[in-house]
């Protein structure tokens, strides 16, 4: 099933099918994937509950957005090495739908500002070990306005620009239980609707490392 919806997100960068969290993290294992905690030290399987801005983790998207919607971000922008791909479930069905942003066009492109993301500087804040870096580099996007701070004007009109593309994001609904979204986080942007209605909203999220001989 993940190989196959690997095979289908080539085009788009993500594709949805249908299983459990255990067929994942089984055809995961089978196609040696590596499974990579979004939080050091954290358990590399997250379950998503939209929180307000005082329950939040430091330095997550909820701690600054709260239920309300999240701004197009990569997971684990933080970390020196994001996983490749993101893998939502959802056992039962929301109301809240998931952004998905895709205009890399197959390479370092991006309509209207390939310069700003190529080139624009973020220090990106990852605890004691914060490091400089662009929007788009060495193949793949990175970018979460939660941890990224732009450094030049450049990386500060990338941000308005993320910021106005969310309205030409395309919706994912989770209309029916036991979806599967698989997101090539390499090139994807991805953001959760508000959640403000929907506050027992549950996603479960595994994150991976391809395995790179395979790919
Ligand atoms: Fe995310």
């Amino acid at each position: 099933m993940l190989e196959e919806l690997l095979n289908e997100s080539r085009l788009t960068g993500w594709a949805v099918g249908q299983g459990t969290l255990a067929e994942v993290r089984l055809d995961a294992a089978m196609l040696r994937w590596t499974e990579v905690p979004t939080r050091r030290g954290g358990p590399s399987v997250a379950t998503l509950r939209p929180v307000d801005q005082t329950e939040a983790q430091p330095n997550s998207l909820s701690a600054r957005y709260g239920k309300g919607p999240q701004p197009l971000h990569t997971d684990g922008a933080h970390l020196l090495n994001p996983p490749d791909i993101v893998v939502l479930t959802c056992e039962t069905t929301s109301t809240t739908p998931t952004h998905l942003w895709n205009k890399m066009r197959g390479g370092p492109y991006v309509q209207g500002a390939s310069d700003l993301v190529r080139h624009g500087v973020f220090l990106i804040s990852s605890g004691n070990d914060s490091f400089f870096s662009t929007a788009y580099g060495g193949g793949r996007l990175r970018y979460d306005p939660g941890c990224m701070l732009p450094c030049d004007a450049r990386a500060r009109q990338a941000v308005q620009f993320f910021e106005q593309e969310v309205g030409s994001a395309t919706q994912h609904q989770w209309s029916e239980p036991g979806q599967v979204l698989l997101i090539d986080n390499r090139r994807v942007l991805h953001a959760r609707a508000s959640a403000v209605h929907e506050p027992q909203r549950e996603i479960q999220r595994l994150s991976f490392h391809l395995n790179r001989e395979a790919s």
